[in-house]
């Protein structure tokens, strides 16, 4: 098998409870011992509630936050043992993208100043082909660089701002994108038009995608394999088919419970449900659907 892109071992991310003599046993841990591999083309998915390490991985895997103990390797090179090219190299290769696109643009920045300064950086375009490649990388993201190239952030909406940020990622050629709920500051009828753009581009230039979600209608219909984290571990790993599918732990049973209560057409046939019966029986259970589990329902299951 092919060298992995990304690989982490026995990852360990602590927060605070810091003493003079390292870390104190009060502290966090945010990310608690996580081995994971990412390969080329694949698209691996990261779920889990609120605060189960989801972003802080991230971050470590992007080389942005040192983690407190565990390797972080790039095609099989510690992160740890890079010199200032392998950094920079690492830097194109692996592309974030965050939740909030307005926050990750430069405010005072136009949309072609904004890809002009990433592509000279990397010295992807000479003088005179900046316009001309700033035009394709507006139009590989599906904006017309006549109404775009002059605009500012706040000029656009949240799914244009979104786009610019593929743009910019999609400029230097990466192998893998970081994706940490790309689609969860979107109004729901352009996230679909996102995650298309995602996914095409993905396939278009055979990059490997980890996209962090809490849409498990996401997770399941894009992703090669899911990692499902609870309190900084992982408690499940497998191909998506299986992990959604046959769930083996009970915190995957519950998350899926969840999520079959957020999916708005059930959503709404149990709210119809709940109204009939309510006109007729108020007290009576709802039968045929399935049990109602809120965020809490989720604090404290048993792996
Ligand atoms: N910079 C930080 N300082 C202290 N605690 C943090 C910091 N970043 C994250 N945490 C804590 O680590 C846990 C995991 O957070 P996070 O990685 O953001 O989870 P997720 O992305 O899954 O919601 C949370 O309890 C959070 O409060
Ligand atoms: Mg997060």
């Amino acid at each position: 098998m092919s060298v992995p892109i990304l690989s982490a071992r026995s990852i360990v991310k602590s927060f605070g409870g810091r003493s003079w003599f390292g870390v104190a046993a009060d502290a966090k841990r945010a990310v608690d011992n996580v081995d994971l591999e990412i390969n080329e083309g694949e698209t691996l998915a990261i779920v889990g509630e609120s605060g189960s390490g989801k972003s802080t991985l991230a971050r470590i895997l992007l080389g942005l936050v040192r983690p407190t103990s565990g390797e972080v390797a790039y095609y099989g090179q510690p992160v740890d043992a890079f010199t200032a090219p392998d950094w920079a190299t690492f830097r194109k290769a692996v592309q974030p993208i965050f939740q909030d696109p307005a926050s990750s643009l430069n405010p005072r920045m136009r949309v072609d100043t904004t890809l002009a300064n990433v592509l000279r950086r990397h010295k992807l375009a000479a003088r005179d082909t900046l316009d001309a490649a700033i035009t394709e990388l507006l139009a590989s993201v599906g904006l017309d660089a006549a109404q775009f190239h002059d605009r500012y952030p706040h000029h656009l909406s949240g799914g244009q701002q979104q786009r610019i940020a593929i743009a910019r990622a999609m400029a230097v050629h990466p192998r893998l994108i970081i994706a940490d709920e790309p689609l969860s500051s979107l109004d729901m009828s352009v996230q679909a038009q996102i995650l298309d753009l995602l996914v095409n581009l993905k396939s278009s230039r055979n990059l490997g995608l980890v996209l962090i979600s809490h849409d498990l209608n996401v997770v399941d219909a894009i992703s090669d394999r899911v990692i499902v984290m609870y309190l900084g571990k992982i408690v499940e790993v497998g191909p998506t088919r299986q992990v959604l599918g046959n769930p083996a732990s009970d915190y995957t049973r519950s998350l899926l419970a969840a999520k079959l209560v957020a999916d708005p057409h059930i959503a709404r046939a149990r709210r119809l449900a709940m109204d009939s019966t309510a006109a007729s029986a108020p007290q009576s259970a709802q039968p045929g659907f399935p049990p109602q589990t809120s965020r809490s329902d989720l604090q404290g299951v048993p792996r």
